[in-house]
């Protein structure tokens, strides 16, 4: 078969870590045919001929076989992949804060037919975990999932553990590596993480949730001290994502600092590493870890959604018709 031909929009980390995937692994069949950037005149790894500035004219190239939208801008990515899905096209994003705030949006569009998005990249880098909820837990109740879904602030609060020193230092590292967002303190405040909660709910529970309504707490108040102080009680402390249902049927989002013990499986969660917990009715309990950010281990999973979409792969959102209620009037316990 012929290789399909991508049309890439943004070549930051993302874009240029499944650029060098794809040059690697041209048995995979996609090339690169059109690259979009926003700013000309930078220095960039590939020659200046290879770039350019309109986005909108790749929409209605029909020789590309995909649009690849990996742009830091969340209000350009909406205007363009909404309106490459108005044009039946197929999509990949990994633009997590986009996809937080206009999943219904995007969804409803796919329900009238038009085109095809995916976005397993937007939640925990490398791992597998929408499609693993969409696809495989499609039919079974899921009790609760816990996760840490952002790289740079468990980054952080590792280095900080490994060296006794404060964040500003780890968070630098964080930067240098690519793992960070353009606005850190996306990451440091746990905002990153919480638009990745809000996906993981979508395909956990069917449950739309807009991010304003998920309780959110960062990493910036903790210390040195902190984590010394939580190792001497044989702990970590952890950026965690819980999404729970409750007894009455209602689910409830919240990510907060807290401590993890080694009886928990993301206790072993640690630098950029991901991880979730997923409990499910039946199969009990699971967990999926992995590098949750960095160019490549992102464009993998990009790539894993292009092979998808060549399968005719598209999500379910299998839980939606069980619409349960989201519970925003409780109690939070909060240890830090
Ligand atoms: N800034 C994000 C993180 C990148 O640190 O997890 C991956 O989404």
């Amino acid at each position: 078969a012929q290789p399909w031909r991508v049309g890439l929009i943004g070549f930051g980390c993302v874009g240029q870590g499944l650029y060098d995937i794809l040059q690697q692994r041209p048995e995979a069949g996609f090339t690169i045919g059109r690259i979009v950037v926003k700013t000309p005149g930078k220095v960039r790894s590939l020659p200046a001929e290879r770039f350019e500035f309109d986005a909108d004219s790749l929409l209605a190239d029909d020789s590309l076989d995909v649009l690849v939208e990996v742009i830091d801008d969340a209000d350009t990515a909406f205007r363009l992949v909404s309106e490459a899905l108005r044009r039946g096209r197929r999509v990949v994003t990994a633009n997590k804060a986009m996809l937080a705030r206009h999943l219904p949006a995007l969804v409803q569009l796919q329900r009238e037919g038009r085109g095809t998005l995916l976005y397993e990249a937007a939640v925990c880098g490398s791992i597998p975990v929408i499609r693993t909820l969409d696809a495989y837990f499609g039919a079974e109740p899921l009790r609760r999932l816990t996760g840490i879904l952002n790289g740079s602030s468990n980054y952080v609060l590792t280095r900080m553990g490994e060296e006794g020193s404060d964040y500003a230092p780890a968070l630098v590292e964080a930067q240098q590596q690519g793992f960070a967002e353009t606005d850190p303190s996306l990451d440091m405040g746990a905002f990153d993480p919480r638009s990745k909660a809000v996906l993981l709910a979508a395909h956990a529970y069917g449950a739309f949730l807009d991010p304003e309504q998920v309780l959110n707490l960062g990493i910036e108040g903790i210390s040195a001290v902190d984590i010394a102080f939580a190792a001497s009680q044989g702990q970590k402390i952890k950026v965690v994502a819980g999404l729970q249902r409750l007894p009455d049927g209602r689910v409830t989002v919240l990510v907060t600092p807290q401590l993890v013990g080694p009886e928990s499986p993301l206790y072993t969660v640690d630098h950029e590493f991901n991880g979730v917990v997923i409990e499910a009715d039946f199969a009990g309990e699971q967990f999926l870890r992995g590098r949750g950010a960095g160019g490549h281990p992102t464009g993998s999973a990009v790539l894993a959604d292009l092979a998808a979409l060549r399968q005719g792969f598209a999500y379910q959102y299998p839980k939606v018709a069980e619409a349960p209620e989201y519970a925003s009037d409780l109690e939070v316990e909060i240890y830090l």
